[in-house]
């Protein structure tokens, strides 16, 4: 009997504090006109001190196990897709794999830049499909308020930060990714990229001075780029899906930029009103935005169950990519699972974790 993975979870989180463009104003050359009309950016948050990539992720991770009801010592395998991890290594996966308390789970990244989310739903979609696991946790998160040079006004405009999540659970019944398109063009590389860093260009003095560990773009190829992607991968997995773009209730593309959406939207030949739009309220929080639009679609009661979604985004590699989604929603009647609890019960673990290990270091090294 065919098996599929169901969203049986979503959840999203995002810091508390809002930068406006009138605040942007104030710091670099540039104005509230300029960046609504250019982006249709309003405002977009950021990360305080305390709060992580790993921080963001975990909460959206939390609310999404709440919704679906799943503890974390069921979760199979936990994907996060970032381009802007905590560390080279360990994986930010595993910071949340401990944070959650979710002892059975392989842990691992993904980078695909602004496409990674529908990748890493691909994947574990398709882990799941297979037989070899029964449930995965896909998270989307994000801190490019640390990778940006708040001195650029070309890039420093865009980007936001935020989480989104999602579960997945085996089920009999056909629903969650239906087809999904993934692409790549590595010779774009240098359009959009983060060039020091990573082992080719290693921290130094020169690199920091530089300026080569934030964000370098080439804002116009880009939009070109993403304006032609975004059409043909759409076309591409609703063609894989074995619909067309009736079938299609709502569009969630890569909140990147409202020009680059009216621009696929009249491509596709699709009115504006089937694409989720929140981008003027959180800018381009990267992989993590196409979960946490699905997330305010269900809030505002744009997207209802049974309906087939279409998920589309496209960034830096250069990578782009569809997915079409038959959205499950099902709200269970009574929570029992609770994130303070759940967070409580993983911090304990993980400490008890730390001092065994100590311990047996100190046993091990008489
Ligand atoms: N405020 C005021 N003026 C500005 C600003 C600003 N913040 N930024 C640039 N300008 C100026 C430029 O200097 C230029 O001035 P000039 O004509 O005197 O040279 C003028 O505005 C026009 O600049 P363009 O770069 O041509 O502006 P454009 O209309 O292309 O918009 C933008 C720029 C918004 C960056 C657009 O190209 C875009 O959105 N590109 C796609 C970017 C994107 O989606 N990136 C994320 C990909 S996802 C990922 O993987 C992270």
């Amino acid at each position: 009997m065919a098996l599929y993975a169901r969203i049986t979870g979503w959840g999203m989180s995002v810091p508390e504090k809002v930068l406006t463009n009138d605040d942007l104003s104030k710091m670099v050359d540039t104005n509230d006109e300029w960046i609504r009309s250019r982006t249709g950016i309003q405002e977009r948050r950021i990360a305080s001190s305390e709060e992580t990539t790993a921080s963001l992720a975990t909460e959206a991770a939390l609310q999404a196990l709440e919704v679906a009801q799943l503890n974390p010592d069921e979760l199979d395998l936990i994907v996060v897709s970032t381009s802007s991890p905590e560390h080279i290594f360990p994986a930010t996966a595993c910071l949340v794999q401990d944070r959650l308390g979710a002892m059975h789970a392989g842990a691992f990244d993904l980078l695909a830049a602004c496409t990674g989310f529908i990748f890493a739903l691909n994947l574990a979609t398709q882990a799941i499909r297979t037989g070899s696991i029964k449930s995965a946790l896909v998270i989307g998160a994000e801190t490019f308020s640390r990778l940006v040079d708040w001195k650029d006004r070309d890039t420093c405009i865009l980007f936001g930060d935020g989480a989104g999540a999602f579960v997945l659970q085996a089920s009999q019944e056909p629903s969650g990714v239906l087809s999904a398109v993934m692409r790549s063009d590595g010779s774009g590389g240098d359009l959009l990229s983060v060039p020091a860093g990573g082992s080719r260009m290693p921290a130094s003095l020169a690199s920091v001075s530089n300026g080569q560990h934030y964000i370098h773009m080439n804002g116009r190829e880009v939009f070109r780029f993403a304006s032609r992607v975004m059409v043909q991968a759409t076309h591409e997995a609703v063609a894989a899906a074995k619909l067309t773009l009736a079938d299609i209730q709502l569009i969630i593309p890569h909140q990147a930029n409202q020009r680059i959406i009216e621009s696929a939207a009249r491509g596709l030949g699709v009115p504006l009103e089937r694409c989720m739009i929140n981008l003027d309220r959180y800018g381009n929080t990267g992989t993590a935005s196409i979960p946490i639009a699905v997330c305010e679609a269900v809030q505002q009661g744009r997207l209802k169950p049974d309906e087939k979604i279409v998920l589309v985004g496209f960034g830096g590699g250069l990578t782009w990519g569809a997915a079409v989604v038959e959205w499950s929603g099902l709200i269970p009647a009574k929570a029992k699972i609770r994130p303070t609890q759940v967070r409580l019960f993983a911090q304990m673990r993980s400490f008890l974790r730390r001092l065994l290990r100590r311990l047996e270091g100190w046993i091990w090294g008489r």
